[in-house]
């Protein structure tokens, strides 16, 4: 078979496409895939686009003598050529001079060649493609669009030329056919949407049936109502219906805006009783002269803001319930800060809402009392610990009082003091049914330490009874629709969508998917798990992290107001994603499937790009029951089967959970095998003219060294990559994950991922020494390095990058042979590809000034601490500086004999580079640094403005310098230096765009 080598095995625009999916990472807009359904670990729309385009692609270099037939560009690459030949002609002649004068000038490279300048130019050309294809906002640019889709089809149109003669060319290379596309871990289906508006018929798979259903809404259900209008009686009504045109999945979106407003209001006729207004009364404004205006009105109520409690340790208070409060703030926006004070009267205490700050310290009595003592009794102030909690809450003690009310004002949001009439009425609610499921997982799901063993326990009996009439009122929604769709002429087959019906049951059953996705939105900003923002006065939802976490305050919104908890807000941010993101290209199918078990093939070898769970970071099962229990209660009339179980089958999740597996090495020898399995089967039924993409996010804090330089997570699915008969083409690191600028180093979040490009290894490839293969990773590391860092890799993913471009070495071996004659293991290529990766770092120092230099190696030993004037010196002169020039400098403080390094806090203000006569990569770090915590990326622009291309330096500082911290655990220093380079793309954008910036000069081509 004849195999061209695709773009992404070769080079990718890769700043462009980190810039835009950390930009969508730190704020998804509006209509985002990822706002559909809650999912963890979402590849970023602009990573996946990215990803199958140039994994389709061909790389120019495999196509230059059709470039040559192109008259236009074959003048441009000559004159091209002959500019770069004249370079490398000089290059080439001062290294000959050089040679015998003791001056050291490297030889340059190969002579270019035509084809070589033809390709480059080729590859600009696509880079611009993909640079217009990553923007979110060019979702349905159609022209931008059908220019990927048409590079798509002429890569494929030369690959079936190529194998015309192929002895299964049917099957595999039909000119007016393409692949098609799978993914089998597909999750909530990021990259199977992306692939189907690139053009592939897309199949999507995963073992979780919430997953199914996401991709199920994503890719499956628009293409079968593409251009339909809606079929609701108010559009009907509206003349638009007959003069507007409904393009993709905007009349199912607009159905689902109307029948959710529909089961809203019908809701609140059969429950909005328990969820009154509240009433301003002259007593309440007493205190509070801001409540003057509000007095004898009904204000409609945001959340209620509650606290749990448990029965004080203190003998003499045991008859009270006293608060667990992770804090007392309720608002602490700067100049609107309101906080709850407890006013204890007759051995009793209530809540009171105050305007400002807390005046005394006593505040902190009821809240947390740091790590080990848990909270201190409000009552007594003895310390309220842990175990006292869990037995209280494991003996059905533990209690929920009203600590404010959040209202909706005429200017904002007003906190008012808790009322008798409020807290009762939340506590008539009966619930007819809760979910009885039984919460899993111990270390993600620390609820049920405190006595909240299912998950009807993580809701009040309030929002048990809104949870189960939005669910009920489902069914009767799905009847009104079908009626709604007779009559606006589909026909009344009763065809099922699961068995592929397109008329009025399957659009009923349609519509009721979407709504019940909007449920699950509700359940996440409805159960006593949501929190409230201080900061913004808003809600938080439920699962924000990838556990489900206790909450000692909680907010219960309420279903009918207009903030993130209201039906109607959940409605439209599901519709916003139906009509922003779906229905982009043709076919779609979802199902349920194990990896171990899935028929790959669906008929046809796919193009495959896929994202493994990554070894214990996220129990998706225990999560997603979460959602389950409520779609189940919906759904299981539309999807039998999917919803059939009474959870989310957990045995197969390739996780490596060790309460499942016994053990670690159980949960390791489970994940090593199952991923092996798994990755088999996509190297035997992947389409062979394209290579395997495959993300991976890990960052393992348990490692078996003080070195941290072997990570089970890793080595494990690197190993079943390997074994499963894999070589490595191509390492990319994607930002792909959350901003991590806040997280802690030792964190095992990640702020990139890797993407590996995958090709069955060659049959011939070749046995090397130990010896070979580190010559071999000396040689090539360095400079794949500098590669990840012009790429703008976070620093705390630099090592865990490097893996990439080092496994590729290591992989596309047949083995490596250690001195004992024995095969040398992953985890042992991983340390000797850490080891270079350290030597590859410490050679860039050459590149920075003395004074810097001096600084690193100062910093390395004291950080910011004092030391000895003679060391100093004396380390001065082994890097040619003095302890002198370094105070001009404005680096160190020298002062009675001893020396330190400011801080950048510490840095004047007025600093201007343009007029520092002895500027150092050090300042600019840390004046960076300095400008970044004050006034943000915009400040940190003006101060890059000035610095112009002298910055670049800054950023190689800055990650040796993390590398440094991390390895002496200086965790917030380490944050910074880090936070830098995250924010670097922003910065420079923002410096490029300022008023009276210059002009972007045009990249230079060649
Ligand atoms: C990293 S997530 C995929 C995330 C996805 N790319 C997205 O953007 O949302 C990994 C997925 O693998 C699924 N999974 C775990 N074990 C599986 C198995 N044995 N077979 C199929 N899918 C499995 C999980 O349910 C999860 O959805």
């Amino acid at each position: 078979m004849k195999n061209r080598t695709k773009l992404i095995e070769v080079a990718l625009p890769l700043e462009a496409i980190n810039e835009e999916a950390s930009r969508r990472k730190r704020k998804a807009p509006g209509g985002y895939p990822t706002t559909l359904h809650k999912w963890w670990a979402q590849r970023p729309v602009a990573a996946a686009r990215a990803v199958i385009f140039a994994q389709m692609v061909d790389d120019p270099s495999t196509y230059t003598a059709e470039l040559r037939s192109d008259p236009k560009l074959l003048q441009r690459a000559k004159s091209a050529f002959r500019a770069r030949l004249k370079v490398w002609e000089e290059a080439r002649l001062l290294s000959e001079k050089a040679k015998g004068s003791g001056l050291l000038v490297p030889e340059p490279g190969p002579s270019p060649t035509l084809e070589d300048v033809l390709a480059d130019l080729e590859r600009q050309r696509l880079f611009r493609i993909i640079e217009d294809l990553v923007l979110w906002d060019n979702t349905k640019n159609e022209q931008v669009l059908r220019a990927a889709r048409d590079e798509i089809w002429a890569s494929w149109r030369r690959a079936c030329a190529d194998n015309a003669d192929h002895p299964s060319a049917t099957a595999l290379f039909n000119r007016n056919k393409l692949p098609a596309f799978h993914d089998p871990f597909a999750g909530s289906g990021a990259l199977p949407l992306e692939a189907q508006r690139l053009g592939l018929e897309s199949y999507a798979s995963d073992l979780n049936p919430v997953a199914v259903l996401i991709n199920k809404a994503a890719i499956e259900i628009p293409p079968k109502f593409a251009g339909k209008p809606p079929v609701n009686p108010d559009a009907r009504k509206n003349k638009n219906l007959f003069t507007r045109q409904w393009k993709g999945a905007e009349g199912l979106a607009d159905d689902v805006r109307f029948y959710g407003q529909w089961m809203r209001d019908e809701a609140e006729k059969r429950i909005g009783r328990l969820y009154p207004q509240v009433a301003v009364s002259t007593e309440m404004a007493k205190s509070r002269p801001d409540l003057k205006p509000y007095v004898g009105r009904n204000l409609n109520v945001i959340a209620w803001l509650w606290v749990r409690t448990v029965k004080s340790p203190n003998p003499a208070f045991a008859q009270v319930g006293v608060p667990l409060a992770s804090t007392f703030m309720l608002s602490t926006k700067s100049g609107k800060e309101v906080h709850v004070e407890p006013v204890i009267e007759s051995g009793r205490y209530r809540f009171t809402v105050k305007i400002g700050k807390p005046m005394s310290s006593g505040m902190k009595a009821g809240t947390t009392a740091g790590k080990r003592a848990a909270f201190t009794c409000l009552m007594s102030g003895v310390p309220i610990s842990y175990s006292h909690i869990r037995t209280e809450g494991a003996a059905g003690r533990m209690g929920m009082r009203l600590m404010a009310i959040v209202a909706e004002g005429e200017r904002g949001r007003i906190y008012l003091s808790p009322t008798a009439e409020h807290e009762n009425v939340a506590n008539e609610a009966k619930p007819q049914w809760a979910p009885d499921l039984r919460l899993e997982g111990k270390c993600r799901v620390n609820v049920s330490n405190y006595g909240m063993d299912t998950f009807g326990d993580l809701f009040t009996a309030r929002q048990l009874v809104t949870l189960t009439t939005f669910t009920d009122l489902l069914r009767e929604t799905c009847e009104r629709v079908k009626a709604d769709a007779l009559a606006c002429g589909f026909a009344d087959d009763g065809k099922p969508l699961r068995d592929g019906g397109t008329q009025a049951t399957a659009y009923a059953e349609a519509v009721s998917v979407y709504l019940s996705m909007s449920v699950s939105r509700l359940a996440d900003y409805g159960s006593a798990l949501a929190t409230w923002r201080s900061k913004d006065n808003a809600m938080r939802s439920s699962l924000p992290k990838q556990a489900i976490q206790m909450s000692w305050d909680f907010a219960e919104g309420s279903p009918f107001g207009s903030s993130s908890s209201g039906f109607s807000e959940c409605v439209y941010v599901v519709s916003k994603a139906i009509d922003a993101a779906l229905c982009g290209g043709g076919i779609g199918t979802a199902e349920q499937a194990n990896v171990s078990d899935v028929s790959l093939a669906q008929g046809r070898p796919p193009v495959v790009s896929t994202d493994p769970p990554y070894y214990d970071n996220i129990s998706y099962a225990d999560l997603s029951d979460f959602f389950y229990v409520w779609l189940r209660r919906s759904l299981r009339p539309i999807y039998a089967d999917l919803f059939g179980t009474l959870a989310v089958p957990k045995v197969e999740e390739l996780v490596a959970t060790p309460y499942r597996h016994a053990s670690k090495t159980g949960a390791e020898a489970f994940f090593l095998d199952g991923m092996t399995k798994a990755m088999e089967r996509l190297a035997e039924h992947a389409h062979p003219a394209f290579p395997v993409t495959i993300y991976y996010a890990f960052k393992q804090s348990e490692s078996d060294d003080d070195e941290g330089t072997a990570s089970t997570g890793w080595d494990t699915f690197l190993e079943a990559v390997i074994k499963a008969g894999f070589g490595i083409s191509g390492t990319w690191p994607m930002r792909t994950e959350g901003d991590n600028r806040s997280v802690g180093i030792d964190s095992n979040a990640l702020a990139s991922s890797i993407v590996l490009v995958c090709r069955p290894r060659s049959a011939s490839a070749q046995a090397v020494t130990r010896r070979d293969f580190i010559t071999a990773l000396k040689a090539e590391l360095p400079q794949a390095l500098a590669h990840l860092q012009r790429g703008n890799i976070a620093p705390v993913d630099l090592a865990q990058a490097a893996i990439g471009p080092g496994m590729a070495i290591y992989s596309n071996y047949s083995s490596v042979i250690d001195a004992g004659g024995g095969k040398l293991s992953v985890r042992e290529a991983l340390a000797l590809i850490n080891e270079t990766l350290d030597e590859a770092l410490a050679e860039q120092e050459g590149d920075f000034d003395s004074d810097s230099r001096w600084a690193l190696t100062w910093f390395e030993q004291s950080g910011f601490d004092e030391g000895e004037y003679g060391i100093a010196e004396q380390l001065s002169k082994a890097k040619v500086t003095s302890v002198a020039g370094l105070v001009d400098a404005g680096i160190v403080e020298s002062k009675r004999g001893r020396v330190r390094l400011f801080r950048p806090e510490e840095l004047p203000v007025d600093w201007d580079p343009e007029t520092d006569p002895r500027l150092t990569a050090w300042e600019m770090v840390h004046h960076l640094i300095r400008v970044l915590a004050k006034d943000g990326e915009a400040g940190a622009a003006v101060l890059l403005r000035k610095l112009g291309a002298k910055a670049e330096v800054s950023r190689e500082l800055c990650y040796r310098l993390y590398t440094l911290c991390e390895r002496k655990k200086r965790a917030t220093e380490a944050l910074a230096y880090n936070g830098l380079v995250q924010s670097w793309p922003e910065i420079v954008r923002l410096a490029r765009e300022a008023p009276g910036s210059a002009e972007p000069e045009q990249g230079e081509l060649l």
